[in-house]
């Protein structure tokens, strides 16, 4: 057994885990994070994706004591005092969900994309989700979900500027 810490949504935890346990069976069955779901275990699906200290990661191709001192975000995390996060609202809106199962992984990678860059264009969204599948293939309306959230956020920044 090995020990650990790591700060899952804001929560430190300590714990000892076996070597061999991957991340994403550490959150869903350790944790309870089941928000975090599993596809393939192969690391093909993106399902499972998290940001592991800022950068998006596929939790199972991670073990979780290679997470030891990070900070680790789930869909679980985003949500800030009972408000969505504008990605999850987004989806929401934008009907970019059929089943939901990839939709964490999607929020996911979508929220590491945005960060690194605000406006991508609808190629760009494809780019950075290729490496997340959709079984029941609603990639449209997920590359919608995101491009209005980057639209929404140039109205706010110009809305900002004029008053300026
Ligand atoms: Fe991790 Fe599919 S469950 S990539
Ligand atoms: Fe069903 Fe994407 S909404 S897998």
């Amino acid at each position: 057994m090995n020990r650990m810490s790591v700060t899952v949504d804001g929560t430190t935890h300590e714990d000892e885990v076996e070597p061999r346990l991957l991340l994403v069976h550490y959150l869903r069955d350790r944790l309870g994070l089941t928000g975090t779901t599993i596809g393939c275990d192969t690391g093909n699906c993106g399902a499972c994706t998290v940001d592991l200290d800022g950068a998006s990661a596929k939790s199972c191709l991670v073990l979780a004591v290679q997470a030891d001192g990070c900070e680790v975000t789930t869909v679980q995390g985003l949500a800030q005092d009972g408000e969505w996060h504008p990605l999850q609202r987004s989806f929401h809106e934008q009907h970019a969900l059929q089943c939901g199962y990839c939709t964490p992984g999607m929020v996911m990678g979508a929220c590491d994309l945005l960060r690194h860059n605000p406006d991508p264009s609808p190629q760009e969204i494809r780019h950075a989700l290729e490496g997340n599948l959709c079984r029941c293939t609603g990639y449209q309306n997920i590359v919608k979900a995101v491009r209005a959230v980057a639209c929404d956020r140039e109205t706010a920044t110009s809305g900002e500027e004029a008053r300026a």
